[in-house]
C-alpha cells in the first residue's frame, strides 16, 4: 500500500531536515516541495515570489500537491508553510495520506532560525528579531485553525530529532 507522509508546519519549524531523517527511517521517497519547485522553476523561492508574485507560487504548489497525491510510490513530503492555507491543499493530503502537524512556538522558530533562513523567506526577510517574533506571533494564530486540520499534532517542543523520527515512525505505522 502506497504511503503519503505530509509534514505541515510554520517556517522553520524543521519539516525539511526532519524530513529526510524520516525518509531514511522509513525507506520512503523524500519530497521537499520548496526544493522541488525551485529545481523545476529554475528560481529561488523569493525570486518566484518578486518576478511571478505569490499568487502564481501558490498554484505552483497547488498542481505539485495534486501530483504527490497520485504518486504511486510511498513518499516523506516536506511542505512549505503555506500549503495548508491555500484552497483545498489541507482536505486533498488528509484523503490521500498522513498529516503531521509539527507545532512550535513562535519564540522557538526565532531561536532556530539562521540569518539565512531569515534572509531566503520572502516573508521574513528584513524583519529584526522584535519584529520576527511579533510576525510569526500574528501569522501563526492566522494559521493555526489550518494546521489544527492534521491528523496528528506533535508539540516539538521538548523532543529530539532522533526522539521526533521514532515517534512519527509509529504513528505512521499504527495508522496504516
Ligand atoms: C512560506 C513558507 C516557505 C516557502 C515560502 C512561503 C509560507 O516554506 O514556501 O517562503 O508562506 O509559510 P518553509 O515552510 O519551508 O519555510
Amino acid at each position: 500500500m502506497v504511503k503519503r507522509v505530509f509534514l505541515i508546519g510554520y517556517m522553520g519549524c524543521g519539516k525539511s531536515s526532519l524530513g529526510r531523517k524520516l525518509a531514511k527511517a522509513t525507506g520512503f521517497r523524500f519530497v521537499d516541495m520548496d526544493g522541488e519547485i525551485e529545481q523545476r522553476e529554475g528560481a529561488s523561492v523569493s525570486d518566484i515570489f518578486q518576478y511571478e508574485g505569490e499568487e502564481y507560487f501558490r498554484r505552483t504548489e497547488r498542481a505539485l500537491i495534486e501530483e504527490l497525491a497520485q504518486s504511486k510510490e510511498s513518499l516523506v513530503v516536506s511542505t512549505g508553510g503555506g500549503v495548508p492555507t491555500w484552497g483545498d491543499n489541507m482536505e486533498r493530503m488528509n484523503e490521500v495520506g498522513q498529516t503531521i502537524y509539527l507545532r512550535r512556538t513562535a519564540k522557538q522558530i526565532a531561536s532556530r532560525l539562521s540569518p539565512h533562513g531569515r534572509q531566503k523567506r520572502p516573508k521574513l526577510r528584513g524583519l529584526n528579531d522584535e519584529k520576527l517574533v511579533a510576525f510569526m506571533t500574528t501569522n501563526m494564530a492566522e494559521r493555526e485553525p489550518f494546521y489544527a486540520k492534521a491528523r496528528h499534532i506533535v508539540d516539538c517542543a521538548e523532543m529530539s530529532d532522533v526522539e521526533l523520527v521514532e515517534l512519527i515512525s509509529k504513528t505512521i505505522k499504527e495508522n496504516e
